[in-house]
């Protein structure tokens, strides 16, 4: 995993989960559990903690209730905690469960779906990203048996942080200390909100898919953009209670469900012409189309002869219609794409100035990533942050973008004079 950095004020630019679902087992390094949730508290983050049997030998719940300010829950059958939110409801509560530490005893019982305590009910109970930092002695760390319970559960999805080498609580040296607390934290910053983006009363506008320049009535210059990513962009938006307007070049997609306008066209001038005229009527622009940069200067109205011999065509340089829109007044939040083989930072943040976008949302393309794929993976840039957005299917991926895209936008408008 990837660890976000902020290059913003640190408490300000937090933008991972906002409820985090804590489970605490036992282990020496349980008293790092109460720096872990004063550290997600000055983040504003919610924190409920809930406490194996043997985490309560090491580490008292009135601690951690102090420092969370939320009750700590600690038994299946407890009837006034089971009134108040009963475990399913604390299940669906959550953004994300993180368990730290995550003993041997717990890695294993998690593997096998045990649900006889609240922890592994929860678990099961769950859809939620699921994030254990495990904290053991390193000859059960290394023992095969932890080791097959750990690969059964990243299987599931479960993302392992850590754990860390160096000096144990039992004075042996190796690997199985748990992650220091900031170390966590920054991991958790990695997660996009899991909450899905409110776009209610917004107006959306989305390209997608690539632009064909023609050449003759039946050549053309083109690429690869199926237009998944922008169409599942414009879903998403849609569903978040947006009004979205879709520009799409050539695909053969149908309009998601809830779009309310979708311009179909062919070229690059066209496209331009498209955006130009709906992004004056919209708060937010996503630019997903891959558009082509260059034309040819001819279009030849019969069909090109081959003639033996090289063929040298002259290209014209289409209009960028990112930058047009950046120039507009009132001007949109602007969220363009960088589809790049290497160099994804550097290129992305150029795109950023030259753009003059807000965001861009850079994936790594080529070698069956990024275009004419389900799955996506996207690292997205503003000027003094980053985010990643790990690998997902493009719909996933775009329900996150968004989420991100409405919590920039919300600190934009805050630091605007
Ligand atoms: O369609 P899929 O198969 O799902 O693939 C998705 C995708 C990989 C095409 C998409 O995620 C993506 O990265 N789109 C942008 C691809 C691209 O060509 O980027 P670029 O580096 O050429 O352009 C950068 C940004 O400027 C883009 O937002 C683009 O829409 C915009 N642009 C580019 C050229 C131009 N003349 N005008 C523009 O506005």
């Amino acid at each position: 995993m990837r660890f976000a950095h902020d290059t913003g004020r640190a408490m300000s630019a937090w933008h991972g989960p906002q409820r985090v679902l804590l489970g605490v087992s036992g282990g020496i390094a349980a008293y790092k559990a109460c720096e872990l949730v004063r550290r997600l508290r000055e983040r504003e983050v919610e924190v409920r903690v809930v406490l194996t049997a043997n985490a309560e030998r090491f580490v008292g719940a009135t601690t951690l209730q102090a420092l969370s300010g939320q009750p700590v829950r600690n038994s299946l059958w407890d009837a006034a905690a089971e009134a108040a939110m009963g475990h399913i409801e604390l299940a669906r509560w959550a953004d994300v469960v993180l368990i730290a530490p995550a003993s041997a005893n717990t890695l294993a019982r998690l593997a096998h779906g045990l649900a006889d305590d609240l922890l592994g009910t929860l678990c099961l109970a769950s859809d939620r990203p699921l994030l254990l930092a495990p904290a053991m002695n390193r000859l059960m760390w290394a023992h095969p048996a932890t080791q097959a319970n750990l690969a059964l559960l990243q299987a599931r999805g479960a993302q392992i942080l850590g754990p860390d080498s160096g000096a144990q609580a039992c004075g042996e040296v190796g690997t199985g200390r748990m992650l220091e607390p900031d170390a966590i934290v920054a991991a958790l910053a990695t997660l996009a909100p899991a909450a899905a983006a409110d776009l209610r009363g917004l107006r959306v506008l989305v390209s997608a898919g690539p632009t064909l320049e023609d050449l003759d009535p039946v050549r053309y210059l083109g690429n690869r953009s199926s237009g998944r990513m922008g169409f599942a962009i414009a879903a998403a938006a849609a569903q978040a209670g947006a009004t979205v307007t879709l520009v799409a070049g050539p695909v053969s997609l149908p309009t998601p469900p809830g779009v309310a306008r979708r311009v179909d066209v062919r070229s690059a001038r066209q496209m331009h012409a498209a955006m130009l005229d709906a992004a004056r009527a919209a708060d937010i622009v996503i630019a997903a189309a891959a558009v082509a940069d260059y034309r040819p200067a001819q279009v030849s109205t019969h069909k090109l002869k081959k003639h033996g011999g090289a063929l040298t065509l002259e290209l014209l340089e289409n209009p960028d219609i990112l930058a047009a829109l950046a120039a507009l007044r009132p001007r949109p939040f602007l969220v363009g794409f960088a589809a790049e083989t290497e160099q994804l930072e550097t290129r992305a943040r150029a795109k950023l100035v030259s753009k003059g976008a807000d965001l861009i949302a850079g994936n790594r393309v080529g070698a069956g990533l990024g275009i004419e794929t389900e799955d996506n993976a996207l690292s997205v840039f503003w000027h003094g942050g980053q985010h990643e957005l790990a690998r997902a299917d493009k719909t996933t991926l775009a329900r996150e973008l968004l989420a991100l895209i409405a919590t920039r936008r919300a600190a934009a408008r805050e630091a605007a004079p």
